[in-house]
């Protein structure tokens, strides 16, 4: 038999921030098995935030092979891959080799501020803004393109000579997974294109403007498909050899898909090592007036694109494993509910994590981080809180952004990820918000959802329908906080987060 004929499962890879996984879900959307990595994270300078493509991709491999080994699987029992990712972060490397000629430029990373500024230099931040939906930031992967070929040696020269290609990490991994220098396809899709910049909303494709602006030859960027599709088949020699690869969305738009948040006006915030919230705006192209960012929400073949509005936030779980790494409060980031739950409240303590600038709503790229109202007697319990309630004000501060851009406000939020397990975030979060807060039986929506877009891509699942039946509702928070005290909470945030600005020299 063929790859894929009597197949019941598809297997989805997600190469997130800090690990790659690959999990095998059955056509229920159940979890089958599944495979983790995590790969260093590497800094080797303050701001500056990189990953070896090579181990992205090595622990790629791996995963893959984990997940069907630990449930006795094969090719033959799968009938799609489906690729989600950690957006915006860039990769160049070259077609015939293989090779990166760089490190991945992290999305968190900050060092492209002095390209942000000479580009925003005439027109301002929203100078591109009409067409992509973005402002200029440091966060988005044109700014990390750019350096890499003026930094590089060799590198612009072999970019317009045609040897270098570009890709987030979904187009990393499809590249090679489709048989890299011999024949991979470069190729990635509308969710993941809509975070570089140089991607008009209205016609999917890449700006030459844009493009000339930013000095980036078109021949490094992936052709632009829908998010659901055949793009290619697994290249011989790899476990899933011949299996087509049908699905690819970035992770924030993965996990919106894996929620079943398909009409407008659907919303999830997932909490990942950032965190971000996105609202369904359907076949409207929506323009924020409160810092949020307009961006294609999925593509389903040669359907009508749906677009949403994204409030992104910069630090949430990695606060976490700031505290375990780099302050040595914790052995694991599990260990942090225990001990804020130690403390009945957060002594005073108020952490504003802007460790790559402040995101959503502000765009602040002169922020950093703070705690602030120490006392003598606050310990690390505190701090733990603290910082667990960072992520819950800095969600409240994009939900209000939401509502007031949409003037509908939200009723409940949908959650997912891997911080959604903590009960004393999402009931502080409940409290903070005033709506409650619902998550699903499925929490890893994110890998879900790139199921879900391979799958529906050669007909395993028959539509929308069908997966919106798979959705259920595990546990729901509902707000038990004093307004009062909600509301004395949110002043002392705002003052901290006023503090937390103007701080770059
Ligand atoms: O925009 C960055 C985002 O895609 C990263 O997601 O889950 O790796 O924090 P995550």
């Amino acid at each position: 038999s063929q790859p894929g004929e009597a197949a019941q499962y598809v297997l989805a890879i997600d190469q997130g921030t800090t690990s790659t996984r690959a999990i095998v879900f059955d056509h229920a959307g159940r979890i089958v098995s599944s495979g983790q990595l995590e790969h260093e994270q590497i800094f080797p300078h303050a701001g500056w935030v990189e990953h070896d493509p090579r181990e992205i991709w090595d622990n790629t491999r791996d995963v893959i092979s984990q997940a069907l080994s630990t449930a006795n699987l094969t090719r033959y029992d799968i009938c799609a891959v489906g690729i989600t990712n950690q957006r915006e972060t860039a990769v160049v490397w070259d077609k015939g080799t293989g090779e990166p000629v760089y490190n991945a430029i992290v999305w968190q990373d900050t060092r492209t501020q002095p390209i942000v500024d000479e580009l925003a230099a005439s027109g301002g931040v929203e100078r591109f803004t009409a067409k992509v939906g973005l402002p200029l930031a440091t966060y988005f992967s044109g700014t990390k393109i750019r350096w890499i070929l003026d930094n590089v040696p060799g590198a612009r020269e072999r970019a317009e000579a045609g040897e270098l290609l570009f890709g987030n990490t979904d187009s990393w991994v499809l590249w090679n997974l489709t048989g890299g220098p011999d024949g991979g396809v470069h190729m990635t899709d509308v969710t993941n294109a809509s975070r570089t910049l140089f991607m008009d909303l209205e016609t999917l494709s890449w700006d030459e403007e844009i493009l000339a602006a930013f000095g980036v030859p078109a021949s490094m960027l992936p052709e632009i498909r829908s998010s659901s599709e055949v793009y290619g088949v697994v290249g011989e020699g790899e476990p899933l050899a011949g299996v087509p690869v049908a699905g690819i969305l970035g992770d924030q738009q993965a996990a919106t898909f894996g929620q079943a948040a398909f009409g407008p006006g659907a919303a999830k915030n997932t909490y990942g090592t950032g965190c971000f919230l996105i609202v369904n705006t359907g076949e409207h192209i929506v323009r924020s007036k409160n810092g949020l960012l307009t961006t294609v929400a999925y593509q389903l073949g040669k359907e009508a694109p749906r677009y949403a509005l994204e409030g992104s936030i910069a630090v949430a779980g990695s606060l976490v494993q700031w505290l375990r790494d780099n302050l040595g409060l914790i052995q694991s980031a599990p260990e942090v509910e225990n001990l804020a739950l130690s403390v009945d409240d957060n002594g005073g303590v108020y952490i504003v994590p802007a460790f790559s600038g402040l995101f959503a709503p502000y765009w602040r790229a002169d922020a950093r981080g703070v705690i602030v109202g120490l006392t003598r007697y606050v310990n690390k319990a505190h701090i733990a809180r603290a910082a667990l309630e960072a992520t819950a004000f800095q969600t409240r501060e994009v939900l209000d952004a939401v509502n007031a851009d949409s003037g509908v406000p939200l009723t409940e939020l949908k959650v997912d990820g891997g911080m959604v397990a903590n009960d004393v975030l999402m009931q502080f979060q409940a409290d903070i918000l005033g709506v409650d807060v619902v998550r699903p039986t499925v929490i890893e929506t994110t890998a879900l959802g790139a199921a879900y877009a391979a799958g529906l891509a050669v007909g395993f699942w028959n539509g929308l329908g069908e997966l919106a039946a798979n959705w259920g509702e595990d546990r729901r928070w509902r707000p038990s906080m004093d307004p009062a005290e909600r509301d004395r909470q949110l002043r002392l945030w705002h003052k901290a987060v006023a503090k937390s600005m103007d701080w770059t020299d």
